[in-house]
């Protein structure tokens, strides 16, 4: 048997959903209306039709209202660019996501850049990822927020520690990165103050590269590409990848083997990606909060 504690996302993303459903409900009482969310996707992409989903059932559960627009494939970007204009303008609209990957007929940061930046709870606008550049976040990509809040709610401290993110996306890599490098942290209580390397398909001798991390955390999209070798005796593990083979959903990391020789991991499924629906409530919850209190100060 290991030792290994298995880092489960559920409790936490429970947890969170029942934080938001109270404070919506107080959000409620005071501006006569739930939180909203425009979610839109574009085509009929299998996996982001299910996590599409998932995000509407959550918000129906925490007390948010969502609305969904579903667009064919074939819809122009023009087309895309007018609706998301028309949300931008909506008052009863506080957040706004689009589902990626987009359409490749349709350009992704055209697209992303046209949210209004306080609407952006998937945190992906260029104004957004600056502000969390400079160390002043305001919307943190929901994948990254929700490592950070299992982290804090195991109470692992990263201060000091190497943490080797593997894997360089704009929606999990380079956010990731950054909020573990932070002298101040992006949660209250938070992880922050890592000594950070970002690893990625180009990085020779991955493996000893990733033997260096204290805290290891993956986002290649390669199923079980990290192996108990690649692993430090004692490192944290989180991994980020949702793959499916033969049917079946698994990691970036071969949590079998892993599991033998690091400290904590997330398990695939029932880790970490439970959490990312969760703090896109935060966010949307957060984004409301933030519209109410301009509007009544501007009153
Ligand atoms: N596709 C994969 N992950 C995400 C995410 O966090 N937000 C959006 N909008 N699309 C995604």
């Amino acid at each position: 048997m290991t030792g290994s504690t298995i880092l489960y996302g559920k409790p936490i993303a429970e947890a969170t959903e029942n934080e938001v459903r109270r404070r919506a409900e107080l959000l409620r009482n005071r501006i006569g209306r739930a939180p909203r969310l425009a979610a839109i996707l574009v085509g009929d992409d299998p996996a982001s039709r299910v996590y599409v989903r998932n995000k509407e059932a959550a918000c129906q559960r925490a007390g948010l209202e969502s609305h969904v627009h579903r667009l064919p494939t074939a819809t122009s970007e023009e087309d895309l660019l007018s609706l998301i204009e028309q949300l931008n303008g909506d008052s009863n609209v506080d957040g706004i996501l689009v589902q990626l990957p987009l359409p490749e007929s349709i350009d992704e940061r055209t697209v992303l850049d046209a949210i209004d930046p306080t609407k952006d709870v998937d945190g992906f606008h260029p104004l957004n990822v600056g502000l969390l550049a400079q160390g002043r976040p305001r919307f943190v990509p929901c994948t990254p927020l929700g490592i950070l809040e299992l982290l804090r709610s195991h109470q692992i401290d990263v201060a000091g520690c190497h943490a080797v993110v593997v894997g360089r996306s704009d929606i999990v890599g380079k956010p990731m990165a950054l909020l573990l490098a932070q002298r101040r942290p992006a949660i209250e209580g938070g992880p922050a103050n890592a000594t950070v390397t970002i690893a990625h398909s180009r990085t020779p001798d991955l493996p000893t590269v990733t033997r260096q991390a204290d805290l290891l955390v993956v986002a290649a999209g390669q199923p079980r590409m990290i192996t108990a070798d690649m692993v430090r005796h004692g490192a944290i593990v989180i991994d980020v990848g949702i793959n499916r083979v033969d049917g079946k959903l698994v990691g970036d990391v071969d949590f079998e083997s892993v599991r033998e020789v690091s400290r904590a991991i997330t398990p695939v499924p029932g880790g970490v990606g439970k959490l990312t629906v969760a703090m896109l409530l935060r966010n949307t919850l957060s984004a409301a909060e933030a519209r109410a209190a301009a509007t009544s100060s501007a009153v």
